[in-house]
């Protein structure tokens, strides 16, 4: 049944595994033969500029779709956790789609942020998992992510489903806007289950990376551009599960503060694939090393060829397409958590004080 565990020994290492799975049902149900099969409403033309609104996890799967977005489709994108957003009650100009991101389709900000644009914006976009959620049938539009039930407290499957539809989403916002063909994108977004499989591939070494983390007090993540929302997901994952401290930055930033706690026993994972930004990046693992700090660096082959013998440990991902990376990049960072959790022996479902859905402020 979906609400057991099967031979895992948490609901969230199953999810974590279902991954593939679940991501291939998502895309089949928005995409088919090269075409999008989003509804006919959604229809981003006179779109001028897009605001997602969510919390926790969901925010971040926001901050990836940011980047989408703005890359694909050339307009403004404004990204907010709803508990800021709903009381600051900005002013919304004409042209505004609202998109509200929510597994459970009831977290209490989000829906009164919800509330709060109807009749400003010019259409309410609901991503959500549950598909009969008070999100869902407050939205004009729903799009759900197909994800199965999410049993585990800390969303994993969620996130990467969330992903999934927000990236379709950023490919018919610039299909509707500048005519961009979806189809090359629609054919790399096939191999996204194949991929992610290889990516889950790598958990035994990911398990010894745990070993070192869970004697770790803090951690730091870093990451640049799309992959710097993956470093907070890293860092919340970590610190919810594991209970240890830990913050996640863009890299640049670095030097602007977080670099002063690095030492010897701070270990510092870097997530970077190859992409234009590697090297910046690399020069950020560099200053880390410099300061003694444990470079654990999640990249690909060729990233980490030319990371060369500093990091303590490096953890390889398959090469990815750029649209790719953010869902494939989500898995080491899941079990890079779950790992450590299970070794300090933390409720890894129901972690102290967290819950699954915050239907009050
Ligand atoms: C809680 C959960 C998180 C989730 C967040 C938003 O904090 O523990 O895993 O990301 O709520 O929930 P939602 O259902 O709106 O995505």
């Amino acid at each position: 049944a979906v609400t057991d565990k099967g031979n895992y020994k948490h609901f969230m290492l199953k999810e974590i595994h279902e991954q593939p799975a679940v991501l291939a049902d998502c895309l089949r149900a928005y995409a088919d033969g090269g075409a999008l099969r989003l509804p006919e409403t959604l229809d981003f033309r006179g779109c001028r500029r897009v605001t997602i609104v969510a919390c926790g996890t969901a925010y971040l799967a926001g901050l990836v779709a940011k980047h989408w977005i703005e890359r694909m489709a050339r307009i403004p994108v404004e990204v907010d956790v709803a508990s800021e957003f709903r009381y600051r009650e900005p002013p919304v100009p004409e042209g505004t789609t609202a998109i509200f991101v929510s597994q459970s389709g009831e977290t209490a900000d989000t829906l009164a942020a919800l509330r709060y644009m109807k009749g400003k914006a010019d259409r309410i976009v609901g991503v959500v998992n549950v598909a009969t959620s008070t999100i869902a049938r407050e939205s004009d539009i729903v799009l759900p992510i197909h994800a199965g039930p999410e049993i585990a407290v800390a969303s994993t499957k969620g996130f990467t489903c969330q992903l999934a539809v927000l990236a379709l989403l950023a490919l018919k916002a610039a299909f509707d806007l500048l005519g961009r063909d979806p189809a090359p994108d629609l054919a790399t977004l096939d191999r996204l289950p194949g991929l992610m499989n290889e990516a889950l591939g790598a958990e035994p070494g990911i398990e010894s990376a745990a070993q070192e983390l869970a004697l770790a007090s803090d951690a730091l993540f870093l990451g640049r551009g799309a992959m710097s929302a993956l470093a907070l997901e890293g860092a919340l994952k970590l610190k919810e599960l594991s209970y240890i401290h830990a913050e996640g930055y863009a890299s640049g930033e670095l030097k602007h503060g977080p670099i002063a706690l690095v030492d010897r026993d701070m270990p510092v994972i870097v997530v970077a694939p190859t992409d234009p930004l590697l090297e910046k990046t690399i020069s950020n693992m560099q200053e880390v090393m410099a300061r003694e700090g444990r470079v654990v660096l999640l990249t690909d082959a060729a990233g980490a060829k030319a990371a060369g013998q500093g990091p303590v440990r490096v953890l390889t991902m398959p090469e990815v397409p750029a649209i790719l990376a953010p869902m494939i990049y989500a898995v080491p960072l899941q079990l890079l958590a779950y790992h450590t959790a299970r070794l300090k022996g933390t409720d890894v479902d129901q972690p102290r004080n967290l819950a699954k859905s915050v239907t009050v402020e």
